[in-house]
C-alpha cells in the first residue's frame, strides 16, 4: 500500500496544498529565480577557504548564538550604504531572509491572528503565514501593480492584520513604493490596532529609489528585511537580516532556534561582507542589463512593467504559460508565477539575455506571419 501525505495525521489547513516549488530545470539559460548571474570572484572564493578553514578548528562547539561579528558587519553595511546609522542592536540574522521573516510571524503572529500582503507578491509571504497557522488576507493592488494607499490603508482598517507586508521592490512586478505610501500604511496600521509592518527590500540595491529603512527611526513597529541572496550574488549561502528597533530584535529572541545560524555560514557571510565593494559591481552591471531588457522588450511589441528589480515582468498574453513553455523549447527558462497576462524573466548575462531576447523575437515573429 502506498501512503500519501493525506493519509498521514497533517495539520488540516496543509492538507491538499503545493509546496513552494520554482522549476529547477537543466536548461542552458536560467532566468527564473532572481538570482545573480555572475559567480563569486576567485579572490573571494579563496577568503571564504580560508575564513571556513578558520571555523572548522572550532566546529565541536556551537557557533556564536548571537552573531555578534556578523550582525557588527551587516549594520556597517546599512549605515554605509543608506545613510541612517544602525547598529548591532538592530540587526538579526537568519538563514535568508525567508527564515527572518518565519520568525517574524512566529513572534508576531501565528493561530488567531492574521497577515496581509498587497498582492501579486513575494508567495512565500503567504505561504510562510500558512506554515505559522497564520490567517492570510490579500489587500488590493492597481492594475499598473502599484499600491494604491488610499485603499490599501481602507483594506488595513477593515481587516486589521497583526502583520502588514510590504515589498519593495515588490516581486513579480518590479514596482518600487515610495516613503510616503509605507508612512500612510504604517499609521493605518496602527490605528487599528498596534501592528508590525514588514518592509521587504531584498532586491533594493537594483532600485533607483533609496532605501525605506530610515524609516525605521521613530517606528518601532516597522521593520526592514533585506538578503545576501540578490545583490550579494550569494543565494547558495542563505542568509537573510533585519534591521529594527532593538526591542523587535530582543522580540525574536524568544522563537530563534538556538545556534540556528552556524559557524560556517557567519564564516561565508563575513567574507563576503568583506568584498561588497565589487559585488556590488555587478549590481550596476545588472542595472544596465535590466534597462536593456525593458527598452528591447518594449521594442519588440511587449508591456512592460517598470522595474526596480533585477527582473521584468513582461507581456501581455492570452495564455501565459504556453507563452513560458514556448520560451522553454528556445532553451530558456523564465518564471510564471500565475498572474495572468505575465511572464518574469530575470536580467542574466549579456549573453544569457541575448538568448532570452532572441526568443522572444522569434515568438512575436511567429505570432505576426
Ligand atoms: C521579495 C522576496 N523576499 C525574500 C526572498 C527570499 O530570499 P532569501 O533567499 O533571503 O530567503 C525572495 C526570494 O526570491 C524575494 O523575492
Amino acid at each position: 500500500m502506498t501512503i500519501g501525505i493525506d493519509d498521514l495525521p497533517i495539520r488540516d489547513e496543509l492538507r491538499g496544498k503545493s509546496p513552494y516549488g520554482a522549476p529547477q530545470l537543466d536548461v542552458p539559460v536560467r532566468l527564473n529565480t532572481n538570482e545573480n548571474p555572475y559567480p563569486l570572484p576567485e579572490p573571494l572564493v579563496e577568503r571564504i577557504a580560508e575564513r571556513v578553514r578558520e571555523a572548522a578548528r572550532t566546529l565541536n562547539r556551537y557557533p556564536d548564538r548571537d552573531a555578534v561579528e556578523l550582525r557588527t558587519e551587516l549594520a556597517s553595511y546599512l549605515t554605509r550604504t543608506t545613510g541612517h546609522e544602525v547598529g548591532l542592536a538592530n540587526v538579526w540574522a537568519a538563514n535568508g531572509s525567508n527564515e527572518v521573516i518565519q520568525q517574524l510571524l512566529q513572534t508576531f503572529a501565528g493561530p488567531g491572528r492574521i497577515a496581509m500582503g498587497f498582492e501579486p507578491s513575494y508567495s512565500m509571504h503567504g505561504l510562510i503565514s500558512r506554515g505559522t497557522g497564520t490567517g492570510w488576507i490579500s489587500g488590493p493592488r492597481r492594475d499598473d501593480f502599484r499600491i494604491d494607499a488610499v485603499s490599501a490603508a481602507q483594506a488595513i482598517d477593515r481587516h486589521r492584520p497583526d502583520v502588514v507586508f510590504i515589498t519593495s521592490p515588490n516581486n513579480p512586478t518590479g514596482t518600487a513604493v515610495d516613503a510616503d505610501t509605507v508612512v500612510t500604511l504604517y499609521d493605518a496600521a496602527q490605528a487599528a490596532k498596534p501592528s508590525l509592518v514588514i518592509v521587504d527590500e531584498a532586491y533594493v540595491e537594483f532600485s533607483h529609489r533609496a532605501s525605506l529603512l530610515p524609516l525605521i527611526e521613530g517606528r518601532p513597529n516597522l521593520v526592514v528585511s533585506r538578503t545576501m541572496s540578490k545583490a550579494f550574488g550569494a543565494a547558495g549561502l542563505r542568509l537573510g537580516y533585519l534591521a529594527a528597533h532593538p526591542a523587535v530584535v530582543d522580540a525574536v529572541q524568544l522563537v530563534r532556534l538556538p545556534y540556528h545560524l552556524s559557524a560556517v555560514t557567519q564564516a561565508t557571510a563575513l567574507a563576503a561582507l568583506e568584498h561588497t565593494d565589487t559585488l556590488l559591481g555587478y549590481v550596476e552591471q545588472l542595472k544596465a542589463e535590466r534597462d536593456r531588457l525593458v527598452a528591447e522588450l518594449r521594442a519588440t511589441g511587449y508591456e512592460v512593467t517598470e522595474s526596480d528589480a533585477n527582473f521584468v515582468q513582461f507581456g501581455r498574453f492570452e495564455d501565459a504559460h504556453t507563452v513560458w513553455q514556448r520560451i522553454l523549447d528556445h532553451g530558456v527558462l523564465v518564471r510564471d508565477n500565475g498572474v495572468p497576462g505575465w511572464l518574469r524573466v530575470t536580467a542574466g548575462t549579456p549573453e544569457e539575455n541575448d538568448a532570452f531576447l532572441d526568443a522572444v523575437r522569434a515568438l512575436k515573429k511567429e505570432q505576426s506571419s
